[in-house]
């Protein structure tokens, strides 16, 4: 049988500057864009695909004395922390988690976001690729951001995660096909209105791994036995756990 239905969703890698990652954004566009993937990201539910392992984390390690703790590289908006922090409160666990950004801009509204719910996430400034990552934490995760990255940079940002993080890495992010590259196109358009979501969603899917491409990196950055699952719509979530 012929392979064309296979063929027909592959796309080529096509890496575009995304809007939302221009210095000097304007403060009500940034602030549209980040509500939008708000919206993107609880239609995506996120959260609830990163909490499981950080749950069995948290009760495996039993950590009366100290909180596991969890670190969101490029932040965004904070909707990954907040949601997490929202799930650990609500099970009565014993995690603090914090966001960082490479923009001090969706810092400020992340924070807003964490105060106006009454939850306790530390946000902070720093640039995820150039400056040294924490070595505080027990698990660092990003969502959205592997994507915006050539191949060089993601295999560095893998390898660094994994050389600070005490127990786990989860990276979460889009998956490069055709399929994706139309949900994100009439999705994007239908949760916002923001123009920088408009352009970036689309741009963000072309600029994705595939799977295996998502593991092919993983494996070159050093994080042997890595594990990915696929999520809706069109996300994958890779997992690695220190030896
Ligand atoms: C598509 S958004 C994803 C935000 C969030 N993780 C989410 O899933 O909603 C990408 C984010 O990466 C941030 N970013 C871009 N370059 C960065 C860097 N070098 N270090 C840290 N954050 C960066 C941008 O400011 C932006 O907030």
């Amino acid at each position: 049988m012929s392979a064309w239905p296979c063929s027909f969703f592959r796309m080529r890698r096509s890496r575009r500057p995304e809007l939302m990652d221009q210095p000097g954004l304007e403060l009500a566009e940034h602030v549209r864009a980040l509500q939008g993937l708000g919206r993107i990201n609880v239609l995506s539910r996120v959260g609830s695909v990163l909490w499981p392992s950080i749950e069995r984390l948290a009760r495996l390690k039993g950590m009366n004395d100290r909180p596991l703790r969890v670190l969101d590289l490029a932040t965004g908006g904070g909707d990954t922390p907040i949601t997490l922090a929202q799930r650990a409160a609500a099970k009565g666990l014993n995690v603090e988690i914090d966001g960082c950004d490479i923009s001090p801009q969706a810092i400020h509204y992340a924070q807003g976001q964490a105060s106006a719910r009454g939850i306790r996430v530390k946000f902070f400034v720093l640039d995820a690729l150039s400056e040294r990552l924490p070595s505080d934490y027990d698990v660092l995760c990003c969502s959205l951001f592997l994507h915006h990255l050539g191949e060089t940079d993601a295999i560095a940002l893998l390898s660094r995660m994994a050389a600070v993080a005490q127990c786990l890495v989860l990276v979460d992010d889009l998956v490069r096909n055709r399929w994706g590259y139309l949900l994100a196109l009439a999705g994007c358009h239908v949760l916002s209105s923001s123009r920088i979501v408009h352009v970036d969603g689309p741009t963000s899917v072309a600029a994705a791994f595939t799977t295996r491409e998502a593991l092919d990196l993983a494996e070159r950055a050093g994080l042997r036995g890595t594990s990915l699952t696929r999520h809706w719509p069109q996300r994958y979530l890779l997992t690695w756990s220190v030896q």
